[in-house]
């Protein structure tokens, strides 16, 4: 009794076509819904494939345009998922509500099957998690979990395996825990992801993730560039949060992970040579400079002053990003070109450092110095935060 939800843009319409087909072949599967964010040659592909899915299937496919709920910020993502939950509340003859990307190459029915176990067991929301290359998922990497790891070191968030993936099963439960809280309906951008993790968390929602061996095969991306957006609307959804509390007791089960394939291990997730040109001396403003002078520490503030006139990378090691994302949760405006810049610009040096110190010693060693630096940074934050409590209660003085 499951409804299986793709949302697109503009893809491959045969890979799309292909998805809808093989999610309508399954047997817990009733129903199909597709959620578009404009009707283009994407819409009209499967408009025209639609009767005959339905024929060969015996399965409703619904083709919806995406609203717009979230009406503060930028019609995207949010808008469109959110859609889709409004439709399942609507519709009681379904029980489960599965999100896939529509341009994965490698989905298949297994994937379905995987969620639809974890939810027999009674798990509330199921998260599919793949391998990754080790200069793919910067933004989850390096904003999402460190993010949760700074804020919210205790609790599940920070070692959910990947927080912001597009592939997921929501129960009727979860579904409406979601879509029934305000904060959810307004993240109509890339910021959907980090709320629908943020907010099951914190409402207490159980996790089990599922591990997808062969990998999300999809379009890669170019310069970071194109990862601009995506950031900015990343960070500034956690940084939304920042005062919320979240229970430490969170259920959470993972799937192990399995050898990672050789084809994910060798790709690089973005363009370097572009990449690089994004620090030069004609991107930046004045204001980006004054910003930048007043808020952070001067040896990052040397760095990409060094780094505007050569590629250089040295300085935005681990301890530099940590010290300036706690500023830009601070003094960060979305919305102000200086700081969005600002806050891209800091990104793209700490990836640099990651692909130029880590990815080069080799795959298995890149992702090693990812996930201690998260380790570290939970111990660090819960250690930070114990004392703090201790000393606002006065207890601390015990201790010596
Ligand atoms: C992420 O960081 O997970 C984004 O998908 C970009 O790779």
């Amino acid at each position: 009794m499951s409804l299986v939800c793709f949302p697109f843009k503009e893809e491959d319409v045969a890979v799309v076509v292909r998805n809808l087909e093989c999610a309508a072949s399954h047997p817990s599967v009733t129903g199909i819904l597709c959620v578009g964010f404009s009707r283009g040659e994407t819409w009209f592909a499967i408009e025209g494939a639609k009767a005959s899915i339905e024929k060969s299937c015996n399965v409703r496919v619904h083709l919806l345009l995406q609203k717009r709920i979230g009406l503060a910020l930028r019609g995207g993502k949010g808008d469109g998922m959110n859609t889709a939950l409004g439709y399942f509340l609507e519709h009681p003859e379904f029980t489960r509500l599965h999100f896939y990307d529509a341009d994965i190459v490698s989905f298949s029915a297994e994937w379905i099957s995987k969620a639809e176990k974890q939810a027999d067991l009674g798990f509330d929301v199921v998260r599919h998690y793949f391998p990754r290359s080790s200069t793919d998922a910067m933004i989850t990497w390096f904003v999402t979990k460190i993010g949760f790891a700074l804020l919210w070191p205790n609790t599940v968030l920070p070692v959910i395996e990947q927080p912001l993936g597009g592939e997921l099963l929501l129960t009727r439960k979860a579904a409406e825990v979601l879509y029934s809280d305000q904060r959810v309906r307004a993240q109509s951008d890339w910021g959907i992801d980090t709320l629908y993790t943020f907010v099951s968390a914190q409402q207490g929602l159980s996790l089990a993730e599922v591990y997808i061996p062969e990998g999300k095969v999809h379009a890669l991306y170019g310069g970071l560039r194109d990862l601009r957006t995506m950031l900015v609307e990343c960070f500034s959804a956690i940084q939304s949060l920042k005062r919320e509390a979240v229970p430490a007791d969170g259920v959470h089960r993972m799937e192990s992970a399995k050898a990672v394939p050789e084809l994910v291990k060798q790709k690089v997730g973005y363009d370097i040579e572009k990449t690089l040109k994004l620090l030069a001396k004609q991107t930046w403003s004045q204001g980006q400079r004054e910003l930048l002078n007043q808020h952070f520490d001067p040896a990052l503030a040397k760095g990409l002053q060094n780094a505007s006139e050569w590629p250089c990378w040295g300085f935005a090691d681990e301890e530099a990003w940590i010290g300036a994302y706690q500023k830009f949760l601070e003094h960060f405006e979305k919305g102000n070109p200086d700081w969005e810049e600002l806050l891209f610009k800091v990104w793209v040096a700490r990836v640099v450092n990651h692909t130029m110190r880590n990815v080069m010693r080799g795959y298995d060693c890149a992702m090693g110095t990812l996930r201690d630096f998260l380790w570290d940074t939970i111990q660090k934050s819960t250690l930070q935060q114990q004392q703090t409590k201790l000393s606002s209660s006065g207890a601390v003085h015990s201790l010596y």
